[in-house]
This record gives structure tokens, sequence and C-alpha cells, in this order.
């Protein structure tokens, strides 16, 4: 049964559907996402855990229009981002969404202020106003006395903090953090992810947190549990490995994909404004095939 899509994307931030990415690695194929489907509501706080190499940081890329996915969509309002050319890609990144890596994202010869102000002179604010709103942001996460330092001067937690203020610089609407709690210690893994609470509450801004931790999971008011390309709990289409269209135009179809398209030993082909639709043989049309068949064979 087909979804309405439309009234989903309407409810929610963000919508992904079949999500598939596969890298290529020379003549080696790594399936890294495998059929993803969810939603994320506005100013939702949402966890995503899984073990390493799960497709974690590949969803996250998708979703902030840093990478293509092989097959899927995701919508952003609405919006189709896996469609978005480069430029239009760029303008997505800078005003909706806001990253914060584990590795951290700042420029070391700046100090804090000045790296939470570099988005926002990128962005065309006027340098006034980016002062003000970096050092805003700086004291909401409780860094006053550290603005002038630069990384090197800061501790993991500051500069995590730090990081979070840059992501932040540019109001964006969706916060995307991987693994930044990643190498800190308690102590201050409890303080960003505090900090990642109030911007949940306070700017409203929707949240989706990448960790291996499931305690910092927690902070979130959803956790996603995501194994293998594929998210825990739901039922999915295995898309097995991709297969090439030989030279007569075949392709193998995996046997479990079959089973659950319900797809026998004919199909039907159709063309469709997404791609090409392999549907099994419509009953009627089966009934049909079969009474033309017993037709035949008494006619012979
Ligand atoms: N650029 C790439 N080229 C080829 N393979 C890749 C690339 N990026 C990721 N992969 C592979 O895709 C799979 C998923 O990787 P991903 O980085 O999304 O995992 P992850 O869940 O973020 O893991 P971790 O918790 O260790 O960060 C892995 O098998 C990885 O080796
Ligand atoms: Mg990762």
């Amino acid at each position: 049964m087909s979804e309405n899509l439309e009234q989903i994307a309407k409810e929610n931030k963000i919508v992904v559907r079949d999500l598939m990415k596969v890298y290529r690695r020379g003549t080696k194929e790594v399936i890294a996402l495998r059929g993803i489907d969810f939603e994320v509501k506005p100013r939702e706080f949402l966890s995503i855990v899984g073990p390493s190499g799960s497709g974690k940081s590949t969803l996250l890329k998708l979703l902030g229009a840093l990478d293509k996915p092989t097959a899927g969509v995701v919508l952003y309002d609405g919006h189709n981002v896996t469609l978005l050319d480069d430029f239009r890609s760029i303008i997505y990144r800078r005003r909706q969404v806001g990253f914060v890596w584990q590795t951290g994202n700042l420029v070391p010869g700046l100090s804090a202020l000045k790296n939470v102000k570099l988005p926002m002179k990128l962005a065309g604010t006027s340098g006034q106003a980016a002062d003000e709103r970096a050092r805003t942001l700086l004291e909401t996460m409780g860094l006053e006395n550290r603005i002038q330092h630069k990384p090197h001067q800061l501790s993991g937690g500051e500069n995590q903090r730090v990081a979070i203020c840059v992501a932040l610089a540019n109001k964006p609407e969706l916060l995307l953090a991987d693994e930044v709690t990643g190498e800190l210690d308690t102590e201050t893994t409890e303080m960003v992810m505090e900090a990642l609470k109030r911007i949940n509450t306070d700017f409203e801004t929707t949240i989706i947190n990448v960790t291996h931790n499931p305690r910092v999971a927690q902070y979130a008011s959803r956790v996603l549990r995501i194994r293998d390309g594929l998210i825990e709990g739901q039922r999915h289409v295995l898309y097995g490995d991709i297969t090439e269209i030989d030279a007569k135009g075949r392709m193998v179809i995996p046997e479990t994909v079959r089973r659950l398209a319900g797809i026998e030993k004919r199909v039907v082909l159709k063309v469709t404004a997404q791609g090409l639709l392999v549907g099994p043989l419509e009953y009627e049309e089966q009934e049909q095939h079969s009474r033309s068949q017993d037709d035949q064979d008494t006619e012979t």
C-alpha cells in the first residue's frame, strides 16, 4: 500500500525513505545503508546509536547533503535534499543545517570568538550582529571567560562547546552531531549534552545526535538503533548487492527481494518518474494468463 508522503512530510521536519548508500572502493562495493526509513518531528531531539561501521556517519552526511545517496529520498520541510545541485546544497548547509563532528571543526589560528563569527561572516551577517550573537552563544555554553582563547588553549570539552556554537552561528533549524562526546570524560560529556539539551529547548533546534554511548543517547527524547545499514525493528527490503545489467538487459534480483515483493517468474515493468518499477503480475493478469494458457492447451 502506498503511503501519503506529502502528508507525512507536512507533519515532520525530516522524512527519510528507502535510503541506500553504496560506496565503491576499486572493484569492491560496501553497502553502508540498505534502505532506511524514519521521520524526525520539528524540534525533536533524536539519538542514533549503533556499532562501528553500521552507517551512522553515512546517514548524517546524507541528511546534511554532504553526499548523495545511491537510492532513496531525504525530505527536509518537504523538499528532497538529495536532488539539490552543488550550489543549492551549499545554501542548504549554510542556512538550514549546523554540523558538529567528533574531530572538531575549528580553525586552529582563530580565537573562540572569531571561530564562531566566521560562518556568519560567510553568510553576510554584519560585523556587529555577528559579534553579539557569537558572544551570546559562547555565554550560553558557559564559555564567556574563554572567548579570546584559541583551540589549542582550550580543553577538549571547551573545544566541543565552541564547535557547537560554530554550528549554531547561522541559526540552523537542524543540528547534526556526530560523536561529539566520543573523546570526552564523563563530566565533560554531561556538560556538552546538557548544553545540547538547552539548545533544543531554548532555540527549538531539531537535533540528531550520533553516539556509541547509551548514556549519551538517553539525553534525547527518542533513540534510533542502526545495525549493518538498517534500522532495528523495522521491516526492510534487503537490497542485496547492486547488480549489473548485462548486454542483453538481464539483471539478477536477489531471492529475498523477490519474496518480499511477491515476485515469482514473471514481472511487469513500468517506467515511472522515480525509475523502473519491477512489479508482480497483478492477480487478474495472472488469472487471464492462466486462462488463455488453458485455452491454448485445449486447442492443441
Ligand atoms: N568514503 C567511503 N568509502 C568507502 N567506504 C566507506 C566510506 N565511508 C564509509 N565507508 C564504509 O561504510 C560503512 C559505514 O561507515 P560509517 O562511517 O557510516 O559507519 P559509522 O556507523 O559512522 O561507524 P563509526 O561508529 O566507527 O564512526 C563502513 O563499512 C565503512 O567502512
Ligand atoms: Mg561514524
